[in-house]
Formats: structure tokens, sequence, C-alpha cells
């Protein structure tokens, strides 16, 4: 890591009664001033799983005990393949046997799976309870910490039980993301390039140039992108919260994605993996529907690639991906949706025929 940030980047989410702040910077775990403003509740829950916890639930749980006369913590297993009923149920569990009551506060400590699943378990527990997001992977604090999506998988589809139910608060620790392995680096980064095509060609371009200090974890490039891509998730969940329509446009690669995650068993490729390489499909999707030029297309699955992501998806045959892909969150009446981008920094949803999506399979598949 490089040089210190002065003070915390501030970016809220303009959601009313529900609105909150995301705090970016460095030290801002075990800092009092992070949690200024949350409720003192008499129970504090940290959740978080066995691969994080050793490395920083103990630096908040000190910071929390001056603020609740308890602090519990659960740790969940790793991995996204635990990210499912039994996860929920040892939260439930554990609530339930420390007569956690409903102004208990849960706070998230890990990646996406923690936060999605302390997200859903704060959603349900006496029909709802309120949390804040501590993302501690790339990934997390640039998209799923934010914006309020909470889920567990099924094993017929990604993200399939859930509920929007948003935190009071994130606090993004940048030192955090020193002990993420690179391979979760990258993974991150597919979520960060999203923005560009879909809503910011500014951004696209300074990631073009910034690219390399963000795989080095150069201090200043993590702040702006973290920053710019939480501005450009907070514009897109304030003017559709509950993705009536526009929030689908972060979901650019994901509709190819989540059919890789599914197909494969969870956990083979990483979120990220399977996002980046869906990008490149759904990309190439875009230049055959005739809405932008194959430059454009070249250009993104570069940048992915020079990202450490892969761009060629797995064999799983073309049937398959579109078996999966017609159970995803997006399709209607059995027709899978895909975003796509109409113009460098602009996307939308739309369908595609099967003859054009199995022409992209074939292109970027092993
Ligand atoms: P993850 O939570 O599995 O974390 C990746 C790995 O890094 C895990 O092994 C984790 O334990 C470990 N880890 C976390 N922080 C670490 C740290 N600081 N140092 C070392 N290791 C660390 O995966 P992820 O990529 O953070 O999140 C992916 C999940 O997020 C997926 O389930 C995806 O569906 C979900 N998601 C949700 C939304 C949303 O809007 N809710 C958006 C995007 C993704
Ligand atoms: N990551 C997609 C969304 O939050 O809508």
């Amino acid at each position: 890591m490089s040089a210190p940030l002065p003070t915390p980047t501030r970016v809220a989410i303009a959601l009313g009664d529900r609105g909150y702040d995301i705090l970016i910077g460095r030290g801002l775990l075990d800092s009092a001033e992070s949690f200024d403003g949350l409720p003192a509740a008499p129970c504090a829950v940290i959740v978080s799983n066995t691969r994080v916890a050793p490395l920083y639930a103990s630096r908040l749980r000190e910071v929390l005990a001056a603020r609740h006369a308890r602090v519990l913590q659960i740790d969940l297993p790793d991995g996204e393949a635990h990210k499912d009923w039994a996860s929920l149920d040892a939260i439930f569990d554990a609530l339930l046997a420390a007569n956690c009551d409903r102004k208990t506060l849960l706070y998230a400590l890990g990646g996406g799976v923690v936060g999605d699943i302390t997200g859903f378990a704060a959603a349900c527990y006496m029909r709802g309870i309120a949390f804040v997001q501590v993302p501690t992977t790339l990934l997390a604090q640039v998209d799923s910490s934010v914006g309020g999506k909470t889920a567990i998988n099924h094993p017929r589809g990604k993200n399939m039980i859930g509920a929007f139910h948003q935190p009071l608060r994130v606090i993004a620790d940048l030192d955090t993301l020193a002990s993420l392995p690179q391979r979760e680096v990258a993974a991150g980064l597919a979520e960060v390039i999203k923005y560009g095509p879909i809503a910011d060609s500014d951004f696209l371009d300074w990631l073009e140039g910034n690219i390399d200090a963000l795989l080095a974890r150069d201090t200043q490039a993590l702040a702006h992108a973290v920053r710019r891509s939480c501005e450009i998730k907070a514009a897109v969940v304030a003017a559709d919260e509950r993705e009536g329509g526009l929030r689908a446009i972060l979901n650019f690669g994901h509709t190819f994605g989540h059919a890789i995650e599914t197909g494969l068993g969870y956990g083979a490729w990483l979120h990220g993996e399977a996002v980046g390489c869906g990008m490149v499909m759904a990309a190439d999707l875009s230049v055959r529907l005739g809405l932008i030029d194959s430059a454009y297309a070249r250009r993104l699955k570069d940048l992915i690639a020079r990202a450490g992501l892969p761009t060629v998806g797995p064999a799983l045959g073309a049937e398959r991906y579109l078996a999966l892909m017609r159970g995803d969150k997006k399709a209607e009446d059995g027709d899978c949706r895909f975003v796509v981008l109409d113009a460098p920094g602009r996307a939308s949803v739309r369908a595609a025929p099967d003859a054009v999506v199995s022409a992209v399979l074939a292109a970027h598949t092993a």
C-alpha cells in the first residue's frame, strides 16, 4: 500500500429515510469516528467467516465494545458454496440462542458472500433488524455492500432467494485489501470495469491507464476506483432501488456469468471471474445485435484480460447455457434477457434470438 489518504471519502446513497453513507478510506475499521451516529444498541453481532475473522474481527470487536454492552461474533464457513440456507440458519440459531432482540445490530465483516448472507439474515430476523456493511474485498467495496440487495444461492440459480434491505452504513477500509489474494483483486476489478461501459466512458479511459496500478494495489488508484464505482452505483440505486428498470444495467455480463457459476458449481469460478468473461460475451452480443462496433468490444476484452480475468467461458454446451439463462431473474416468459451496450457508456436490457446467443457462446467458450 502507498501514501496515506487524508480523510475518508463519503458517498451518499440518496434513498430518503433509508439513505446512508459509504465511508471509503484507510484505517476506518478501528477508528471510532467511522461508527459515529450508528445506534448504540445493547447488542452488536459481528458476522464474518473463518478466513476474515482471524485477520480483522478482533479490531472491530474492540471498537464496538466501547459502543455496545455485548459484542458477539459468528464465524461462517468460507466460500460461495456456503452462501446457503445452512449459513443463514447458523446466524438465526446463534441470534436466538443469545436472546438477541430486534434492536440488535449486525455487522457484516467480509466479502460479498458474508455481506449478502448477513443482509438477508437482517432482513428476516424478527421481521427485520438493522445492519452495517464492513466490506473487506474489492468486489464488496465497489458493489455488493452497496444498494441493499441481499440473498443466498439456490442449487438451481444464483441469488435466487433474497430481499432488498439497505444497510445503515458501509465502512470500506482500503487497508483490508492488502491481505486479499491476487485472484480476488482481479475478481473485484471485473465489477469495477463494468461501470465504464454501462455508465462512464471517462472512467473506462481512466481504468485503461491505471489497471496496472490497481493490480499493484496503489492506494490512490484503489481509492479513486472504489469512490467512482460507488458514486455510479449510488446514482443508479437512488433512481431505481428495486430494479424496476434502470438498475438491471448493473448486471452487465451477469446473465452469462451466473450461468457459468451455476453450471460449474458455486465456487469453481469466482463471481468476478464469471462476470469478467460474461462481459466479453455480452459485449460481443451487443456487436452482433448491431449496437456497438467490434473495436469497442475488443477494447473491453483487452482490459478484462489485462486485469487477469478469463475471457473464454467453460464448455458447458450452448443448450445448458441457454437453459440456465432462461432461469435468470431478468428472464420473462422463459425468454432470456441480457444487458447490452447501446453505445459506449450506455446500456439497456433486451431479449436476443437464441441463434445469436449461441453464436456468441460458440465464439467465447472453450
Ligand atoms: P467472497 O465473499 O467469497 O470473498 C472472496 C474470498 O476472499 C473469500 O475466501 C473471503 O473469505 C476472502 N476474503 C475476504 N476479505 C479478505 C481480506 N481482506 N483478506 C483476505 N481474504 C479475504 O467473494 P466476493 O468476491 O467478495 O463477493 C462475491 C459475492 O458477492 C457473490 O456471492 C456475488 O453474488 C455477490 N454480489 C452481490 C452483489 C449485491 O449487490 N448484493 C453484487 C455483486 C456481487
Ligand atoms: N450488483 C447488481 C445490483 O446491485 O443491482
